[in-house]
């Protein structure tokens, strides 16, 4: 499959003999594929998955028979779904050219279903629904469970036995979180697959469909300068930061039951650091990508306490306004110890990285939002310009910053001399711009993860094995933090967060970028 490509007939119809529920293909159809958006009322839907899936279609990469049904308890007709996906359209697509017939097209496309997510009837209404659509063709059906985890279960059974493909492939999108811990993902894990096969089963980390997260492997692997310096032997220290700007509004709830570790770091922050420090792969498949991935992750050392911090944010007044604090939410209970800020020094035990501090950080309303991998390298042995840096001279060590969000870029900050008679140096970039370079938008990590689900391509996807590996490091230390009731250091909302964190990096002789 070529990725940004609509699949072809061939294609399709390939994956429908990999994944078929047994039924013979009739090869001469035309497939057809129908998504249904399961939680279709919900926030992620309508913020994330219909101006995904409408930007798709746009740009030509859906196939040319598809439908998309909403699926969610709250009663509602074609039309009221229309209305509301017409309105959160608000997507990068939206003062393109064409764009209202586009979305015309593309709501005529869009149909609901009310149902129950434990009730197998309404399953197999739904599935009656999705026939009359798919009538004379080849049916693959995508699942997207945009719901809360209480109900994942109850809907892979319902669906996978009264609404699955009979003759096509059935795949199943799942939204995070997988899980609290090892047990419960182990669990979450152990009841998909009474219904579906690993191969079914698209675990989505939407950081892994992030433009300079995809890059992060060309950059690393199709550059000559690059590789020969990703190891010990010269790099210091490498940091993984996560900030938003706002607090956890609206999503208390949620939150209070995971905190930042478990959104954040066990996942996205995580999944970067293995791509960030995985060998060479075999090859670009999926597998042999995620194979490499997993010897990362089993290579970690147990994350120690004493190397983590945790902190919350408290209310704070800035310029005549005032911000909440994390425990004014009504919906987290008062005294709640759940983290809104963490920072963890990580290390990997294997030759390649033996030594080097793997910095994570990241935190809820704190005073900016951005995304960044940064690769601090070691000192220039016998600098033969140290006298022209005083005593810092971490000052001139180089740094590559790959930003993911806002504002994604790629920099290299390097020493130069300040043009002029004089010997001075100062610190100057390298840099990569990417809305300076290139004139396209990027598409939203949504776009690209569907369309992979669509194609069959798992790359960006976490395997169970990965999940596994992944509980193994972060479990211990989770339950550590809540038996012993570490009280998380307050931050003012706004602010660069807990000290802490600086603490931290000084005891593994790094500072934050
Ligand atoms: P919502 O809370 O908006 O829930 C989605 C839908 O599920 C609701 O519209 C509701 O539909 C139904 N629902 C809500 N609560 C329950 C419940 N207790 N029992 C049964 N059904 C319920 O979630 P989001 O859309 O925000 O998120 C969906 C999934 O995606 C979640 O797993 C979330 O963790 C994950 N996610 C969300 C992100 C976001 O930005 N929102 C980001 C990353 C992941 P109805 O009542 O009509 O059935
Ligand atoms: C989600 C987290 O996975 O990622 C949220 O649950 C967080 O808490 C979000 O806000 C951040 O995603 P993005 O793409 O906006 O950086």
């Amino acid at each position: 499959d070529v990725p940004g490509k609509p699949p072809s007939n061939e294609q399709a119809v390939n994956h429908v003999q990999e994944h078929s529920s047994g039924a013979t293909a009739p090869e001469n159809l035309e497939p057809t594929l129908s998504i249904t958006v399961v939680g279709a009322s919900g926030d992620l839907a309508k913020k994330k998955i219909f101006p995904a899936l409408f930007a798709l279609y746009y740009e030509g990469c859906l196939p040319k028979n598809f439908t998309v049904f909403g699926y969610a308890r709250t009663k509602m007709n074609d039309e009221e779904l229309r209305e509301i996906i017409s309105r959160t359209l608000t997507c990068r697509i939206d003062k393109r050219e064409n764009c209202d017939d586009k979305m015309e097209q593309f709501l005529n496309r869009c149909f609901y279903h009310s149902g129950m997510y434990d009730s197998e009837d309404d399953f197999a209404a739904l599935d009656k629904k999705l026939k009359e659509k798919e009538a004379g063709k080849l049916p693959n059906r995508l699942f997207y469970l945009s719901i809360p985890p209480n109900v994942f279960v109850d809907v892979v059974r319902c669906a996978s036995l009264r609404a699955s493909s009979e003759t096509g492939w059935t795949r199943v999108i799942v939204e995070k979180p997988f899980g609290r811990d090892s047990e419960s993902s182990g669990e979450l894990t152990r009841c998909f697959k009474q219904y579906l096969t690993e191969d079914q089963i698209f675990r989505i980390d939407h950081y892994l469909g992030k433009e300079l997260v995809e890059n992060l492997s060309v950059l690393r692997f199709s550059n000559l300068v690059f590789e020969p310096l990703w190891s010990r032997n010269y790099i210091r220290n490498v940091q993984f930061i996560f900030s938003e700007d706002f607090g956890t509004e609206g999503r208390g709830g949620y939150f209070d039951n995971y905190g930042i570790i478990r959104d954040i770091m066990q996942n996205h922050l995580l999944q970067i650091l293995a791509l960030f420090a995985m060998e060479t792969p075999v090859s670009l498949d999926g597998e042999d990508i995620r194979n490499e991935k997993v010897k990362v992750l089993r290579s970690m050392r147990p994350i120690q306490l004493e190397n983590v911090i945790v902190g919350q944010y408290k209310g704070h007044s800035k310029g005549g306004k005032s911000y909440p604090g994390y425990t004014d939410d009504p919906t987290v209970p008062k005294g709640s110890l759940t983290p809104t800020f963490a920072a963890a020094a990580l290390f990997i035990d294997n030759a390649r990285w033996d030594g080097v501090p793997f910095l994570m950080k990241a935190g809820k309303a704190l005073h900016t939002k951005r995304a960044e991998i940064r690769v601090q390298f070691r000192h220039v042995p016998g600098n033969l310009y140290r006298k022209n840096f005083g005593t810092d001279l971490d000052k001139a060590t180089n740094e590559l910053v790959l930003r993911v969000q806002p504002d994604e870029a790629i920099y290299l900050k390097i020493n130069n001399k300040v043009p002029g008679l004089g010997m001075r140096l100062d610190r100057s970039d390298l840099n990569l711009l990417y809305r300076a370079r290139y004139t396209k938008e990027i598409p939203d990590a949504y776009e690209r993860l569907l369309l992979d689900a669509i194609e069959g391509e798992r790359r960006l996807f976490i395997r169970s094995d990965e999940l596994d590996s992944a509980w193994a490091l972060f479990t211990p230390l989770l339950k550590e933090l809540e038996v012993q009731k570490i009280a998380p250091e307050l931050y003012p909302y706004g602010s660069r967060g807990p000290v802490g964190a600086h603490y931290l990096a000084a005891k593994h002789n790094v500072r934050w970028g």
